[in-house]
């Protein structure tokens, strides 16, 4: 009584404050109605994981609601003091939640994820406790008279309230989902199950492999390595080996490997959420498949890629020939990986040496696993010092490869391309980044690291070293009109069908994310219809990249050839892949035969890009696989 007395006397003692109390009602009303918004909108999703979660925010935004809207019309301390008690005890909610974890839920005493949604409403709840502090220590005891005033004062709030309102509630409404099936069955229609879909029993000789994830101290790094190494163990089989490989995963978190390019029946694929569950910490899973065509491969995690395969849970798979040799007399593999500025070879960051005699005869099975920027750009490798061929792209080969003085050969993320070549009669051969033997300009001269090369250089033999002087000028590979044109039954034939795949992006959120979303034909994953084939077709794609970035374009479990780029059509050998990187704004048609059924992802391998949603998958008519990808099963293939 004594209080609310002297508050009225205050107050008609300095009646122009009357307008500073009405700014806080407002703020902290409209504050608190933001939040109740973001908490009703919550509500479904919470529902859906557990009913009292569901229950409990639908009530807490009610009651903020009604109180808010009691606090404008009649803004006592009582009303002030409990919105402020509801602030304190969601926060403290929200803090336990995303620390140690609930005890109660369906995951008690596990942390969840912080989130945009949740981040602006713990800041909409912490900003909006301000204004209700000043109020409860004051509380404004007149009716307002200069509206206006306080409308104008309480504006920014309004304007910060609305927005953050709309971008928790559109982070929560484009969560990341929940589950999504790539190919279900449909009720009432035969479909097979792509987990039948496995290597039949042969008796081809077999090659067992074990491969343990686990963290790994590296250099003094922590890093998730396979059998202790990053890049893995590098897999060499022959072809026509049955290869088996156990994968033992001592990681705080669920994996699979990928066997990148190789053509396989799906259920070995090892992508989570599409041919099987990721395999949890402490459990094994084998994958077994007959290794076809012999080239150069590799393998990583499918599981999260985005952030495991930089982790190091990847390598090299090589397939020889069936007698187990190459014609050459040393067959080296450099596997590029890190990220745009800090690239290893063979996880070496210093330059590598490698032995050769004069007169031998040299494969380089180069394989680029570096994770660009935004741009997506390929690496440049350049070989100098002896004339070389490119005997193979993508692990396939050329056919009547020329030979070619030094070429600067882009290599997309996850392309590979063999060179052979034969050491000159003296002195070393070196494979540089091309990147900088190109462009050591002034401005890179001027900024002194400019002149620092991407990775390290390989230097093969001993003795002088190559001249390098007309290595800038060097020419980009043309794959289009390099080698012997020979029968490409595939790209020759009339297609079954021809399918659009328009590359794009726009700003947008995803996942919950403000990102700028990758689509494929206009929608990113897990919302991209599907491109559906029949057993059988010949297919044909029409990839048209209209942004300005590279996207090195991966089919899983087939083989795409090239038909033309930009309209051009190919020239030369026929050109085998399942990468194809398709330069900004260039157009690209490919073919393949769709002879290996299943469900198979069909992606950008820019991680950045496949975790902004480019990516979706290749169904086959009357196949479906049980797995889900989102939340509930864990299966987060991106
Ligand atoms: Cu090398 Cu789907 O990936
Ligand atoms: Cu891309």
């Amino acid at each position: 009584m004594i209080t609310l007395e002297r508050t009225t006397t205050q107050a008609s003692k300095r009646a122009p404050k009357c307008s500073y109390a009405g700014v806080r009602v407002y703020s902290a009303a409209l504050l608190a109605f933001g939040a109740a918004l973001i908490h009703l909108a919550v509500a479904p999703e919470h529902l859906r994981e557990w009913a009292p979660f569901g229950v409990f925010f639908l009530t807490i935004g009610s009651i903020q609601i009604v109180l808010a809207v009691e606090l404008l019309a009649r803004p006592t301390r009582r009303l002030a003091l409990s919105l402020i008690l509801i602030n304190v005890g969601l926060l403290a909610l929200w803090y336990t939640s995303r620390t140690v974890g609930l005890p109660i839920g369906p995951t008690p005493g596990q942390p969840e994820a912080v989130g945009l949604t949740d981040i602006v409403c713990a800041t909409m709840e912490v900003l909006g406790t301000v204004p209700l502090m000043a109020l409860a220590i004051r509380p404004p005891r007149r009716r307002q008279r200069r509206i206006w005033l306080v409308g104008l004062g309480s504006a920014p709030t309004a304007i910060v309230s609305t927005a953050m309102t709309a971008l928790a509630i559109a982070a929560t409404l484009n969560g990341m989902p929940e589950a999504a099936n790539a190919a279900p069955a449909i009720p009432g229609q035969p479909t097979t199950s792509i987990t039948t879909l496995v290597e039949a029993p042969g008796n081809e000789p077999v090659k067992h492999f074990t491969l343990v994830a686990a963290p790994t101290d590296i250099n003094g790094q922590q890093e998730w390595a396979l059998n202790g190494s990053v890049p893995g163990p590098e897999l060499r089989v022959n072809q026509g080996d049955r290869v088996q490989v156990t994968l033992v995963n001592h990681l705080p978190e669920s994996t699979t490997l990928h066997w990148h390019g190789v053509v396989l029946p799906n259920a070995e694929d090892g992508v989570a959420g599409v041919t099987q569950d990721a395999v949890a910490p402490g459990a094994e899973y084998t994958y077994e498949f007959v290794a076809r065509e012999a080239g150069t491969f590799w393998y990583h995690s499918h599981q999260q890629t985005e952030e495991q395969l930089p982790r190091g849970l990847f390598g090299a798979l090589v397939v020889l020939p069936p007698t187990g040799q190459v014609a050459q007399q040393h067959d080296y593999t450099l596997l590029f990986h890190g990220s745009e500025g800090l690239v290893s070879v063979n996880g070496q960051f210093d330059n590598l040496h490698l032995d050769a005699q004069p007169g031998e005869t040299v494969r380089l099975r180069l394989i680029n696993t570096v994770a660009p920027g935004m741009d997506g750009g390929p690496e440049t490798p350049e070989l100098v010092g002896a004339p070389l061929q490119v005997a193979s792209l993508d692990g396939r080969d050329i056919n009547g490869p020329a030979e070619l003085g030094p070429t600067r050969i882009p290599l997309g993320m996850g392309q590979r391309a063999d060179l052979v070549f034969t050491m000159p009669q003296s002195g070393s051969v070196q494979l540089m980044d091309s990147e900088i033997i190109g462009e050591v300009s002034s401005v890179q001269k001027f900024f002194q690291n400019g002149t620092q090369p991407h990775y390290p250089t390989v230097t093969i033999g001993s003795g002088d070293l190559p001249a390098t002087d007309n290595a800038a000028s060097a020419p980009l590979f043309d794959a289009l009109h390099y080698g012997v044109p020979t029968l490409d039954e595939v790209a020759s034939a009339t297609p079954d069908q021809t399918v659009p795949v328009v590359l794009g992006e726009h700003a947008g959120i995803r996942d919950g994310v403000p990102q700028l979303v990758h689509t494929i034909n206009g929608a990113a994953s897990p919302d991209i219809q599907p491109i559906t084939v029949t057993e059988g077709q010949i297919v044909r794609m029409h990839i048209v990249n209209t942004t300005a970035e590279y996207h090195p374009m991966h089919m899983h479990g087939h083989v795409l050839s090239v038909i033309a780029i930009d309209g051009q059509p190919v020239e030369g050998s026929p050109i085998h892949l399942d990468s194809v990187l398709v330069a900004p704004h260039q157009t690209v048609d490919v073919a393949f035969a769709a002879n290996n059924p299943g469900v198979w992802m069909f992606h950008c391998h820019v991680l950045l890009h496949a975790g902004m949603g480019m990516t979706t998958s290749i169904n086959y008519v009357g196949y479906s696989t049980p797995f889900e990808m989102g939340t509930r099963s864990g299966n987060m293939p991106e």
